[in-house]
């Protein structure tokens, strides 16, 4: 089977695998796992961050980092396309009593200007705007990247208005290796940042949260409450390490997969519409009447595992696991 259904489907390698044995253990709760601490260290200072924190997943570095940088009542800005508000359960209300604020744009990206318009005035009736939340790239976009400008730009205003700007980065190290930024200049305008281990980066299990000590300081405190703090979590965390050393280069031909993935589909009749594709992920629409359930199940027989994204449209998400199986791939697809 060709599993597109999500970059989160890989499984660990040999290699990470090994590493993940050879990892020295303590307990993290307490403080004292030096692998976990080797990891948040190594990605602090590569993303120019002062701090780190290690949690079992990205939705829960996105709620605890939402939950530190506000204080409720309040709300979170954030685009109609984010993981946030349609992933992440309600938790946004749930953990931390905020109300969100959707905002539109091009594909989950919005301008300095829009979230200028989007701030409250400072009026009782009006909750108080207390965060911005970008997702770079953005999912429900088809892997979108913002442009470093723009996000400079919302930085700038976030810091005029006292407002915390955090990013979504489930999937930035997409954004900087098909971009070829700088990732210290990528990280530098956000208060907050969340990285998935556990996406193209090809770790089973994983997040990082990144910000000052003083958040992070009080981001391990919340971690607790969520019961997100884990003990010999140091095999874990050495995934991650060799994630990071040697992991990030190949999204490359992630997204070179993709783009091939996408020239093909581009040629074939039952298709209204693709959308640009700039990293790992490739979001199509079928042409009306046909049935986007039946297609799946199609791709399914034929050996391809994929998911609908909602109406006609549909999501092929390329990784590690599955660039062995391109040709194959590209077969099943030229006669579907
Ligand atoms: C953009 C984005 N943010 C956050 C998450 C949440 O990550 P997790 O599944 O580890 O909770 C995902 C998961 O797919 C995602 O795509």
């Amino acid at each position: 089977m060709i599993d597109l259904r999500s970059d989160t489907v890989t499984q660990p390698s040999k290699e990470m695998k090994l590493a993940m044995m050879e990892a020295p253990l303590g307990d993290d709760v307490l403080g004292d796992d030096p692998s976990i601490i080797e990891l948040e260290e190594k990605a602090a200072s590569k993303l120019g961050k002062e701090a780190a924190l290690f949690c079992p997943s990205g939705t829960m570095t996105n709620q605890i980092a939402i939950k530190v940088h506000s204080n409720a009542p309040g709300e979170v800005i954030c685009n109609e396309l984010s993981h946030i508000y349609w992933y992440e359960g309600g938790g946004v209300m749930f953990n931390s009593g905020l109300s969100v604020k959707l905002i539109g744009g091009d594909r989950g990206r919005f301008t300095a200007d829009m979230v200028e318009k989007a701030i409250n005035a400072d009026d009782v009736h009006f909750p108080e705007s207390q965060l911005v939340s970008i997702e770079n790239t953005c999912n429900k976009g088809g892997g979108s990247i913002w442009d470093q400008e723009e996000v400079k730009k919302i930085s700038k205003l976030c810091n005029q208005k006292n407002i915390s700007l955090h990013l979504d980065g489930a999937r930035m190290y997409n954004a900087i290796v098909a971009s070829q930024a700088d990732e210290k200049e990528f990280a530098a305008p956000y208060d907050s940042i969340s990285l998935c281990l556990s996406k193209g980066l090809g770790c089973p299990v994983g997040s990082l949260l990144l910000g000052s000590k003083e958040f992070i300081y009080k981001a391990r405190r919340i971690r607790k409450v969520l019961g997100g703090g884990m003990r010999q979590a140091g095999m874990l965390a050495a995934a991650g390490k060799y994630a990071l050393e040697n992991n990030i280069e190949r999204l490359q031909k992630d997204h070179q997969n993709a783009l091939s993935i996408g020239e093909l589909l581009r040629k074939k009749s039952y298709i209204k519409e693709i959308s640009p594709v700039e990293t790992n992920i490739l979001i199509f629409e079928l042409e009306d009447g046909r049935s986007a359930e039946k297609y799946i199940a199609d791709l399914k027989n034929a050996g391809i595992l994929a998911v609908g994204m909602g109406l006609q449209k549909i999501r092929f998400v390329t990784h590690l696991d599955m660039e062995g199986q391109m040709d194959e791939l590209l077969e099943i697809v030229s006669r579907t």
